[in-house]
């Protein structure tokens, strides 16, 4: 049934011709950027995960301090994990950041060094999975294996009309077929740098440029007046509400309070004031611990801070208390006492980033 539908929509287009469109296209169109001049598989590795992230616009400032500071794969495995993240701050993700570093320790330690050179050798990182693997194999061996990432999925899906979801095993095993098919026609690095680029500048998710496309009369979504419903996804990601008190305490030494994060929950191994964790904010915070002395205090709470995560919504409330000295205070989870001006040393995820950029607290 699967095998027939694929060799159904291999047969419905010229794969050779979009293959050789798609590459002319790119020579035309793509972006000179620093990650595509080079076939050294570590800074590769490294520009894929940072585009994990976020756009190639704010990944290229991310991925040139990341390769200054750590210019090698031995330099990343000698690195102490808070400086990593703190290059990665504001990335999100932090167990990408965390993983680069062990994997670093791994190709150094077991490895002598060297990246592995086969597709599967590569899988074994961690952290890296089929498309990462897939993109450095391309952009570093030239080994014949096609990315399939967002930008990919939406090309494929379109041109070829999919309209099942695409974020089934079936449907994804047919695009990657048609990738695979569409990838055997040229220098893989090469195909690979120009199906995603079209996805990025072309085939976008919104106001794709359809009347510009070099593939346009070939393409079934765009004969349908379709496009905009392609690619479609079944599965609706069910997001939790969080709700975070921080306790930002000042003493007259100007010290604060803080602490790593080390359970296997968000944000672990990046910074915070010491938090409490309610089922929603009709619950107060519990300020006992931090006062001793219950009538020399200061109490300040700033506005709701939101963020969106993949699979959860935070929101957190900041409580600033002044008060005398932080020594009073037993301390707990580890915390200790820092500066206010080291505070900008330490990596925060950013709910605690955008609280010091505002700082309009109100009395309590
Ligand atoms: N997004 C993911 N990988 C990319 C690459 N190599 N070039 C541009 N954008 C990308």
């Amino acid at each position: 049934m699967w095998l027939s539908g694929l060799y159904d929509l291999m047969n419905s287009h010229n794969t050779k011709t979009i293959s050789h469109s798609l590459v002319k296209w790119y020579h035309e169109n793509g972006r000179d950027l620093p990650w595509r001049k080079t076939t050294d598989p570590y800074t590769i590795w490294i520009s894929e995960i940072v585009l994990q992230q976020t756009t190639v616009r704010q990944g290229l400032e991310y991925y040139n301090r990341f390769i200054k500071a750590f210019p090698s794969v031995q330099h990343l495995a000698g690195a102490d994990e808070d400086q990593v993240l703190k290059l990665w701050e504001g990335l999100g993700y932090y167990s990408r950041a965390r993983n680069l570093h062990s994997a670093a320790q791994y190709l150094c330690n077991e490895l002598g060094g060297q990246f592995p050179t086969s597709y599967k050798g590569l899988l074994e990182l961690k952290g890296v999975g089929p498309y990462t693997a897939a993109a450095i194999a391309s952009f570093a061996f030239n080994l014949s294996h096609v990315v399939v990432d967002g930008n990919v999925i939406r090309f494929i899906s379109r041109q070829w009309g999919i309209e099942d979801a695409v974020d089934t095993a079936p449907v994804k095993k047919s695009i990657e077929s048609i990738g695979a098919k569409l990838i055997s026609y040229q220098k893989p690095s090469i195909f690979n740098q120009a199906i995603m680029e079209i996805g990025a500048l072309c085939c976008t998710y919104k106001n794709p440029d359809c009347k510009n496309c070099p593939i346009n009369s070939s393409c079934i979504a765009y004969k349908k007046n379709i496009v905009q419903n392609i690619p479609y996804k079944s599965k609706k990601i069910e997001k939790k509400n969080r709700f975070f008190y921080y306790f930002h305490i000042v003493d007259k030494s100007n010290n604060t309070i803080i602490h790593k994060r080390t359970s296997n929950d968000i944000w672990k191994g990046m910074y915070q004031f010491p938090i409490q964790e309610v089922d929603g904010f009709e619950t107060s915070p519990t300020i006992d611990r931090f006062i001793s002395d219950k009538s020399k205090y200061e109490l300040y709470k700033s506005k709701i801070f939101k963020q969106t995560l993949t699979h959860q919504y935070i929101h957190a409330q900041f409580i600033k208390l002044l008060i005398d000295d932080e020594k009073t205070i037993t301390k707990e989870n580890e915390e200790f006492s820092v500066k206010a001006k080291d505070i900008s040393k330490y990596a925060w995820p950013k709910i605690i980033d955008l609280y010091f950029k505002d700082l309009s607290i109100t009395l309590f």
